[in-house]
């Protein structure tokens, strides 16, 4: 897939953006939209994106999935795994993982956000747009997002934000199309095996009350599950869960 890139200087939200190009247009699979400075960057549950100017990567994919719409974590399990595999290699670092549903993250600390906005007609996709915030070059966080980390703060070098752009893109589309051509039973493996303490006991606050539990996986409906101490399996959405870090 060779990616149209529009560049903005600067824009509220490349998410924003591709949505309201949605609303006029139909830009070919695949457009990315990207700028050096999101003013109003979006997070999941109305969190805001931090970003400084001309430092991170901040973009937004429009693709256009022909699978049914009920299976669309698959789709959230191909993207957060091409920006893991992608991170894997360009660090050439062995514990990056994907924090459910999909942060990525280096060790304790989360280096990208993705927020996936998805307009669905019936069982069909009409579009969906993937955010991406990706933290590359900032040095210092000012919000008051619980525990960001950059490339530079782990390896101390200055990235070329483009080269890194292509490299990402093509890992994502790549396990993008590995969903479309049936081979979405190696993402789920793979999904699997790449989650942030897979298996490992941890307190979380599930419902309120903290528990200490073990991720097993996820179930078909994108659901993380938990085992308890006792052995009881819990089903959790995303606001039922919250990991203590
Ligand atoms: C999160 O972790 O809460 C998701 C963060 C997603 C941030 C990206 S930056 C590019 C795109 N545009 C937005 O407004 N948000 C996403």
């Amino acid at each position: 897939m060779k990616p149209n890139i529009i560049h903005l200087p600067e824009t509220g939200s490349t998410n924003s953006y591709a949505i309201e190009m949605l609303a006029k247009a139909r830009p070919d699979e695949g457009c990315v939209i990207i700028t050096d400075h999101q003013t109003n960057g979006k997070g999941t549950d109305s969190n805001t994106w931090e970003s400084e100017k001309g430092k991170n990567l901040t973009f937004s994919i429009i693709l256009y999935p022909t699978i049914t719409a009920d299976r669309q974590f698959i789709l959230n399990k191909a993207i957060s795994l091409g920006i893991c595999n992608f991170l894997r290699a360009e660090l050439n670092h062995d514990d990056i993982t994907i924090k459910w549903p999909n942060d990525i993250y280096i060790t304790d600390k989360k280096v990208c956000g993705i927020l996936i906005q998805n307009s669905i007609i019936g069982n069909h996709f009409d579009y969906m747009v993937i955010g991406i915030g990706l933290n590359i070059n900032q040095t210092v966080f000012v919000s008051d997002a619980p525990n960001p980390v950059s490339l530079k703060q782990i390896t101390g070098k200055e990235y070329d934000l483009e080269k890194l752009l292509q490299n990402l893109l093509k890992s994502v589309f790549e396990k993008y199309l590995r969903v479309l051509s049936g081979q979405g039973l190696l993402i789920e493996n793979e999904y699997y095996n790449a989650l942030y303490r897979l298996m490992e006991w941890h307190e979380f606050r599930i419902n309120n009350s903290k528990t200490i539990a073990r991720i097993t996986g996820t179930n078909e409906y994108g659901q993380l599950v938990l085992e308890t101490e006792s052995g009881l399996l819990l089903n959790c959405d995303l606001k039922e869960v919250q990991f203590i870090i």
